[in-house]
């Protein structure tokens, strides 16, 4: 892809000709890759999720975005209004770089309510004319007609002493009667680290900073971005997503991780102690997830499907990337689960089921095929060393999910998916269960795979780009037989 200079990255969408703009859409909305359940841009970039809440019965999930081609460049939140989070209905950009403060973009933050009103706490993105970066939290409030009004000041001007400018992607939630924010940082040395800060008696424009969190995890990163902190079944999480982590065997392959630490917050010493830091998603493409209470009361997950500084296929098209599927969370044995969002069911048609056995010589080959689906696999009996899973085959592609029984590992292989992301060293992605498995649920799109193993043990997510051709789903075995139930759903999606 041509290289985009620094002018045309900061290039503001208000001034771009209307004309320009609708030639982008045609051209990315002929892409043979667009998605149809999942939240993708219409056009340009689309990276983290923010801004995730259910208020006044409505879901609000916003994204950051640069509108003008699939380049980091200045960075819009477009907003969508949900009523179940299957549909959604988009609502354009919400949040503009329109201020001295977030003039190079309006980056990463959540949403929440005070006395009626939605509110949204993000960082103010500034560079000087010597490119130097300056950041600041801001607020705005949206107006129950929807008008946006930031805050005059940013609300939290710079970082403390003894950090860098590497401090954004505020998390608000309620501690005590006060709101406080969590906020990603780098310290001095250059190693992430986790800042609180808290309203005084309420008030939105009076902050102070409460602190830095002591964790276990000194060095640990040169960066932690969008942190999250919320309580779940008794116990203090936090979701962050560390750069800088290099790779050890299977874990932390991909070129900035995410993951969570699980354990008990003592907010008065501000220290956590903490079990490991366990990765949300071992597979290609999954960052900076950020969640959110539901109607029900369910601790609920988005993520953005993508990573930075890697090129994918559909750059040339004008866009990139997509949100995930909502995940709805649970503290299960001192590990999150992540099961997919229940309301999904809305999207399932054409059911199919089959029962059988594959083995190494008779491939169990299904009369059905898709590019939409969810497809469910019960393992009713295995005696195969390894079971072999292809989806989206055809003479040309298939992607291969590999479940080795003895060492209970499942593996996602790339490489003969079809087109590939540019810069990704290795094909493979690997995770050892935690128990054998027994559930496969997968979500595939146009052009992607989620893999749901053991009820929401495991998951693995990925862009994938097949042919239109890439339909069929194969299963067999090394050697041993395995006695497989299937249920299939064609997913229609509207997008
Ligand atoms: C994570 C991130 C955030 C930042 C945003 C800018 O992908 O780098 O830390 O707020 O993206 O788009």
């Amino acid at each position: 892809m041509a290289e985009w200079s620094r002018e045309e990255r900061y290039r503001r969408l208000e001034d771009v000709e209307s004309t320009q703009l609708e030639d982008l859409k045609h051209q990315v909305a002929s892409s043979k890759y667009r998605q149809t359940y999942h939240i993708q841009p219409e056009t340009g970039l689309l990276n983290d999720p923010n801004g995730l809440i259910y208020f006044d019965g409505k879901y609000y999930v916003s994204h950051q975005w640069f509108p003008l081609g699939a380049v980091h460049g200045l960075k819009y939140w477009f907003n969508y209004t949900s009523d179940d989070l299957v549909t959604f209905e988009p609502q354009g950009p919400i949040l503009k770089p329109d201020t001295p403060y977030d003039s190079h973009g309006v980056y990463s933050g959540s949403a929440f309510e005070h006395e009626g009103h939605l509110y949204y706490m993000y960082t103010g993105n500034h560079r000087d004319d010597n490119w130097e970066r300056y950041a600041s939290q801001m607020i705005a409030k949206v107006e129950k007609d929807g008008t946006i009004h930031k805050f005059g000041q940013p609300v939290i001007a710079h970082q403390p002493d003894g950090y860098t400018s590497h401090f954004r992607d505020p998390k608000v939630f309620e501690y005590e009667g006060e709101f406080y924010a969590i906020i990603g940082a780098q310290n001095n040395n250059e190693l992430g680290r986790f800042l609180f800060y808290k309203t005084v008696e309420r008030q939105l424009d009076k902050w102070e900073f409460v602190g830095e969190l002591h964790t276990n995890l000194e060095d640990f990163g040169y960066m932690w971005e969008c942190p999250d902190y919320f309580k779940l079944d008794g116990e203090d999480v936090i979701l962050f997503s560390p750069q800088g982590l290099e790779a050890k065997g299977d874990k932390f392959r991909n070129i900035y991780q995410s993951g969570y630490i699980i354990g008990e917050l003592d907010f008065d010493s501000l220290t956590f102690e903490h079990n490991e830091f366990i990765e949300l998603d071992n597979g290609f493409d999954f960052y900076a997830p950020q969640t959110f209470v539901d109607e029900h009361g369910k601790r609920i997950l988005i993520g953005w499907m993508g990573l930075p500084e890697i090129n994918y296929p559909t750059d040339e098209e004008g866009w990139a990337h997509c949100l995930t599927i909502p995940r709805e969370l649970s503290v299960e044995d001192g590990k999150l689960r992540q099961r997919p969002l229940k309301a999904l069911e809305k999207l399932r048609t054409n059911k199919e089921t089959a029962l059988g056995y594959a083995d190494k010589f008779s491939r169990m080959l299904y009369p059905y095929e898709g590019t939409q689906y969810e497809l469910n696999i019960e393992i009713l009996e295995n005696e195969a060393s390894e079971i072999y899973f292809e989806l989206r085959t055809s003479r040309k592609c298939s992607t291969l999910i590999t479940y080795n029984t003895r060492e209970q590992k499942i593996t996602l292989d790339r490489t003969e998916s079809g087109l590939l992301p540019n810069n990704v060293t290795d094909m493979t992605r690997s995770t050892i269960l935690d128990t054998p498995l027994k559930h496969l649920q997968i979500f595939v799109d146009t052009s992607s795979i989620e893999i749901f193993c053991n009820d929401g043990e495991r998951v693995l997510t990925s862009r994938i780009f097949p042919d239109e051709a890439a339909t069929g789903i194969k299963t067999s075995t090394m050697s041993g037989q395995v006695y497989l139930q299937f249920t299939k759903y064609e997913l229609k999606g509207e997008r």
